[in-house]
């Protein structure tokens, strides 16, 4: 059932919105985002709907696929009761958010679908956030520009749900073009190019199905470190504000000032942001074998440096060396467990999902079916 049909079943009537956002991919650029650099990411065609129509009252009832129950939201008591690991969580937060920008929503009755795959890397979160933002800045008349709504959905994941996130993923949901990459700049926020896909290429999502406990907070300590980094820099090097403004040679000139952990996490980011700019000068000479490397060389830096993986991780993109087909892996997004994109020729994918799922299986005895994604376009609201 579509988000339409189970507003008509649930509220009887047609909804008068329509606001579709998608699930993002980062392809490469690890953890790079609150660092104020680079990521090559792109939004896949699985999205999140919400349909709604604005209502009388201060009620909001909100009703999604996952078990038709209904969640009600007083508008007058939105912080009351918010809750890590509920859905709803990310409503509010963004009600809570918009409205310390100085704007306000009034009620609402939505209905919300979705097609990403939960819990797996490919920020379900964000695109739940900025569906709702985009429906709600059309239905109440609301003035954000697309960044300042990603920042809104960014808001609500940091100060709601407790991870210190950067903007990457409500950004790449709102960003993305179909059939490309997106460069994305996270010191001026902005697209600086799209890439397409590399013809006769297709991504496949790998989900390592693991999930370790403290991923926030792994998240929120690899954040730390590097803001330690940073900070230890600046006695060398004043002019500079983030690890963007670092290359691997200043780093390795004032190694020994630094703590050895942070040492190793500013290396991975540092890295990835020279990983970045390389992809993409190797996608524009149509280069797949170096691009290929370059992802490779990522996920051994999340291994070593950023220590980030997990060994189901490591073992699917050695399973990924060692098949027929495929031209380079990592792990994406936060990482400790969630999925690894492969790209893989289009001839050979089939033959290479059925491999891969059956040896990690053999290893792991942990079931896992590759997704192979389309990439889409950016959230819309009609
Ligand atoms: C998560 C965060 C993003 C980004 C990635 C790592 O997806 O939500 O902001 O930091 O991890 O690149």
């Amino acid at each position: 059932m579509n988000a339409t049909e189970l507003f008509r079943k649930i509220f009887k009537l047609e909804p008068a919105y329509l606001a579709s956002a998608p699930g993002r991919l980062e392809i490469l650029g690890n953890h790079t985002d609150y660092n104020e650099g680079l990521v090559l990411s792109a939004a896949v065609s699985q999205k999140t709907d919400f349909a709604m129509s604005p209502v009388k009252g201060r009620i909001c009832r909100i009703v999604s696929n996952m078990d038709e129950s209904i969640i009600e939201i007083d508008l007058d008591r939105v912080e009351e009761g918010i809750k890590k690991g509920c859905w709803s969580t990310y409503i509010k937060g963004v009600i809570c958010e918009i409205r310390k920008r100085g704007a306000d929503i009034s009620a609402f009755d939505a209905a919300v679908t979705s097609t990403v795959p939960l819990s797996a890397g490919m920020s379900s979160s964000a695109a739940l956030e900025v569906s709702a933002l985009f429906a709600f800045q059309k239905a109440f008349g609301l003035k954000f520009t697309k960044t300042e709504l990603a920042k809104i959905g960014q808001g609500a994941e940091n100060n709601f749900v407790g991870v210190q996130s950067g903007l990457l993923d409500q950004f790449s949901s709102i960003y993305g073009k179909k059939n490309s990459l997106i460069l994305c700049d996270f010191r001026t926020n902005e697209v600086v190019k799209t890439v397409p896909v590399p013809e006769g290429y297709v991504i496949a999502v790998v989900n390592s199905m693991v999930r370790h406990t403290l991923v926030d907070s792994d998240y929120n300590v690899r954040r730390k470190s590097c803001e330690n980094a940073v900070a230890r820099l600046k006695e060398t090097y004043p002019e500079i504000k983030a690890l963007r403004d670092v290359t691997t040679q200043m780093l390795e000139k004032a190694k020994d000032t630094l703590d050895f952990i942070d040492y190793k996490r500013a290396l991975h980011i540092v890295g990835e942001d020279e990983r970045v700019l390389s992809a993409v000068k190797s996608l524009d000479k149509s280069d797949i074998k170096s691009f290929g490397k370059i992802l490779f060389e990522s996920h051994e830096s999340s291994r070593r440096n950023f220590e980030n993986s997990c060994p189901e991780l490591d073992y699917l993109i050695e399973l990924s060396m060692s098949l027929p087909g495929c031209v380079g892996a990592r792990l994406s997004g936060g990482g400790f467990g969630g999925i690894s994109i492969h790209f893989v020729e289009k001839t050979k994918v089939a033959e290479y999902s059925n491999r891969i799922s059956t040896a990690y299986k053999l290893r792991t005895g942990i079931e896992t079916v590759p997704i192979l994604c389309e990439l889409g376009d950016g959230a819309k609201c009609r």
